[in-house]
C-alpha cells in the first residue's frame, strides 16, 4: 500500500518536496492532501500538483484520518508549534531542518512524539543521498583509515530572501546553511560530541549571523572545520581525509551526487523534476522520503540514519556556536 503523504505549508520547499515524491513509484507514495494558513494558498498548490484534499488550516490536516504521514515545511519558528499539532494527532511527521531553533524546542518535539507513540524524523535529506550511503559504507570499512580531517563549506548568497534576514522568520545561516556541514561532520565523526567548539562570525544588522567559521576538536586530535554564509556563494565542497586516502564531495555538498573516492569520481545521478524546482537537486528529496517509508513499514518510531539523538547532539552544537557567535532569538529566552 502506498504512504499516504499530508504537506503541511506551500511554499518553496513543499512544492520540491512533492515534486521529488513524484519521482518514486505511486504504488509507494501518493500526496493526499496540503495545508495552507489560507485556502487560496493550499487551493493553488493542490491544482499545481493534482493534490485531491486542500485545507486553509493545518488543524484541518491534523483531522484527517487518511494520512500517513505529515510534511513540515513551514518556516523554522513554526516548526515547534506545527509538529506538536501533528504529533499530538497522532501523526507521524517528517520536519524540514532545522528541527527547531533551540536545544529546548528540539527535546519538546521529540518528548511528544515520544509520549504520541508516533514516528518523527529531521529532514536532513543530505544523509540519504546514494553518495552519502557509500560514504557511510566506505568510512564503516576502513577504506580511508582513521579520518583526521573533515572540511565543508555551504555558502549562497540569499539575502534577498526575507526569511534569510528577517530574524523573526528564524533567519542566521547556521540554521539554515551551516547545518548541512555540521551534519556531515557530525555524521562522520560518528556522533561523537566535540571536545572543543571555536566559532566566530559576522552578524547582519537585524542580529542574525551572516557568515560563520567554526572549528571543532574531537578525542584523538581529530579534527574539523566549516564554513557557512548566507551572503556569499562558496565553492560548497566537502572533503574527509583520513590516514589511508580521501573522500571529496567537489560541489553541492548538501545534495551529493559526485564522489570523488582517492582520485576515483563516481556520478550518482538525479531524476528529472516534472514542474521547476525552486532549490538546486530537490529530487533528491525522494530519498529521505523513501526512508519514512521503510520506517513506517517496520513500525519503527525514529530513523537510525537521521535518529532523534543526531537531532538532539545537532541542536546543542547550534546552541554553542550562536551562543559564541552572538546570535540570540527570541525562543531562548522562553
Ligand atoms: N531541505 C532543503 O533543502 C531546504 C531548502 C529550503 C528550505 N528548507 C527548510 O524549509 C523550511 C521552509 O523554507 P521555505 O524556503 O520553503 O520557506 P517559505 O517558502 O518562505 O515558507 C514556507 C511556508 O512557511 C509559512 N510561512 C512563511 N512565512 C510565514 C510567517 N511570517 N508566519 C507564519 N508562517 C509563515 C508559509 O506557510 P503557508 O503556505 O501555510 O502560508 C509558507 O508557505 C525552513 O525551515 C527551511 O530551513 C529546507
Amino acid at each position: 500500500m502506498a504512504t499516504r503523504w499530508g504537506i503541511c505549508g506551500a511554499g518553496r520547499i513543499s512544492h520540491d518536496f512533492t515534486v521529488a515524491l513524484k519521482t518514486l513509484p505511486a504504488g509507494d507514495h501518493q500526496v493526499v492532501a496540503v495545508a495552507a494558513r489560507k485556502l487560496e494558498g493550499a487551493q493553488e498548490f493542490a491544482k499545481k500538483h493534482s493534490i485531491s484534499r486542500a485545507y486553509g488550516s493545518y488543524e484541518e490536516l491534523a483531522r484527517d484520518p487518511d494520512i500517513d504521514v505529515v510534511y513540515i515545511g513551514v518556516i523554522h519558528p513554526y516548526h515547534l508549534s506545527t509538529c506538536l499539532l501533528f504529533t499530538n494527532a497522532k501523526k507521524n511527521v517528517l520536519c524540514e531542518k532545522p528541527l527547531a531553533m533551540n536545544s529546548r524546542e528540539v527535546q519538546e518535539i521529540l518528548d511528544s512524539a515520544k509520549k504520541n507513540d508516533v514516528f518523527l524524523m529531521e529532514a536532513v535529506w543530505t544523509r540519504f543521498f546514494p553518495a552519502s550511503v557509500e560514504i557511510r559504507r566506505l568510512l564503516a570499512q576502513g577504506e580511508l583509515g582513521e579520518v583526521k580531517m573533515v572540511r565543508a563549506e555551504f555558502g549562497l548568497p540569499l539575502m534577498h530572501i526575507p526569511r534569510s534576514s528577517q530574524k523573526e522568520l528564524g533567519a542566521g545561516t547556521m540554521l539554515d546553511l551551516g547545518i548541512y556541514c555540521l551534519q556531515f561532520i557530525c555524521m562522520v565523526y560518528n556522533r561523537e560530541k566535540p571536545e572543543c567548539i571555536q566559532a566566530t562570525g559576522t552578524c547582519q544588522e537585524t542580529g542574525v549571523d551572516e557568515s560563520v567559521i567554526v572549528t571543532l576538536k574531537f578525542s584523538n586530535n581529530r579534527l574539523a572545520v566549516f564554513t557557512s554564509s548566507s551572503a556569499m556563494a562558496l565553492p560548497n565542497s566537502a572533503i574527509i581525509v583520513g590516514t589511508k586516502g580521501t573522500i571529496q564531495i567537489p560541489d553541492h555538498m548538501w545534495c551529493p551526487t559526485t564522489l570523488d573516492v582517492n582520485g576515483k569520481v563516481t556520478q550518482y545521478p538525479l531524476p528529472e523534476p516534472y514542474l521547476p524546482l525552486n532549490c538546486i537537486k530537490s529530487t533528491g528529496m525522494r530519498y529521505e522520503a523513501e526512508e519514512v517509508r521503510q520506517c513506517l513499514l517496520k513500525g519503527l518510531k525514529e530513523s537510525a540514519v537521521m535518529s532523534h539523538s543526531d537531532s538532539v547532539l545537532l541542536a546543542g552544537l547550534e546552541d554553542e556556536i550562536r551562543k559564541q557567535v552572538g546570535v540570540v532569538y527570541s525562543q531562548d529566552s522562553k
